[in-house]
């Protein structure tokens, strides 16, 4: 079967989907993402999805391609075209094309890829069930994290790291020493006095829609929550860690660095935590 892609109005072939050379994204990262979890070949938490897509861009000054109302459609066709039972669809939008000046024209047209990707349920669930090791590694990133820009070199670097060492993600540590979130994720950890911890929203992380999907979950229950960060200190005495994110749901961490979590295995927090979240979906459209 082949993959078609949604690229500036016109459904094609992977094979035909070109970007122009003086795309402002590939030449800048001028532009904002998206990634959607599919499960039963439904979004899950679309609406806000979109609602932070429209965040970035007008953080970033950059006009919507296509109308609001137009994107549910066009996701939806990448799955329906791309026969997407679980996977992801990739959502980007750039500034457009124009010709290479850091500055940018008044009236310059943005651009618009949407591509998905089939991920077997097994290969989905694989790290959710078994638990993950997490390196640290500085947070090199620039001081707007709270946009979800193409701005990714230093997650990139990070992530590969984190894979160099035996790790699927790298925790990123600020000046202070503070975990701020991972490459790609949120991270979290169940302290020594059983209180479930992750960083505020501040400019310094993405807010996470898994973050928030999984907190309103979670306040029906007597778990006890703080929005405060936490440092290597915190780590080692640490009962149970996660990370959050579209694409991993709440995933345990049995590793940090070389700092073993509980057992060195998912802790029993782990399956009730995904139950919450799974349970907190109230939106796959
Ligand atoms: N990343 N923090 C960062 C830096 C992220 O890149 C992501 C998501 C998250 C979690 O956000 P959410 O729960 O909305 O997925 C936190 C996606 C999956 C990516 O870049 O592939």
């Amino acid at each position: 079967m082949s993959r078609i892609a949604f690229v500036n109005g016109q459904y094609c072939d992977y094979s035909d989907a070109l970007i122009h050379v003086d795309d402002r994204g590939y030449q800048f990262a001028d532009g904002v993402y998206e990634v959607f979890t599919i499960i039963d070949s439904c979004i899950i938490d679309f609406q806000p999805h979109l609602k932070r897509l429209f965040r970035s861009l007008s953080e970033l000054k950059i006009v919507t391609p296509i109308k609001k109302s137009a994107y549910l459609y066009h996701i939806r066709n990448i799955i329906k075209k791309n026969m997407i039972v679980t996977g992801t669809v990739y959502l980007q939008v750039t500034r457009g094309v124009a010709k290479r000046d850091f500055k940018y024209p008044k009236d310059i047209k943005s651009s618009i890829t949407i591509i998905g990707k089939v991920i077997s349920e097994d290969t989905f669930y694989k790290d959710i069930y078994n638990g993950i090791n997490v390196k640290t590694t500085k947070d090199l990133r620039w001081k707007r994290c709270d946009i979800k820009s193409l701005n990714l070199l230093p997650p990139v670097l990070a992530k590969q790291h984190a894979y160099e060492n035996n790790s699927k993600e790298a925790w990123l540590i600020d000046d202070a020493g503070f975990i701020t979130e991972g490459s790609s994720s949120t991270a979290w950890i169940l302290d020594k006095n059983d209180v479930l911890r992750t960083s505020s929203l501040k400019n310094n992380i993405l807010p996470g829609i898994t973050r928030e999907t999984f907190l309103k979950g979670l306040c029906k229950y007597k778990i006890k929550f703080k929005e405060t960060s936490f440092n290597i200190k915190d780590i080692r005495s640490a009962k149970e860690a996660f990370i959050t994110s579209a694409t991993t749901f709440v995933t345990p961490v049995n590793m940090v660095d070389n700092i073993k979590i509980g057992n060195g295995k998912p802790g029993k927090f782990a399956p009730i935590f995904l139950d919450i979240y799974k349970k907190a979906i109230k939106s796959k459209i």
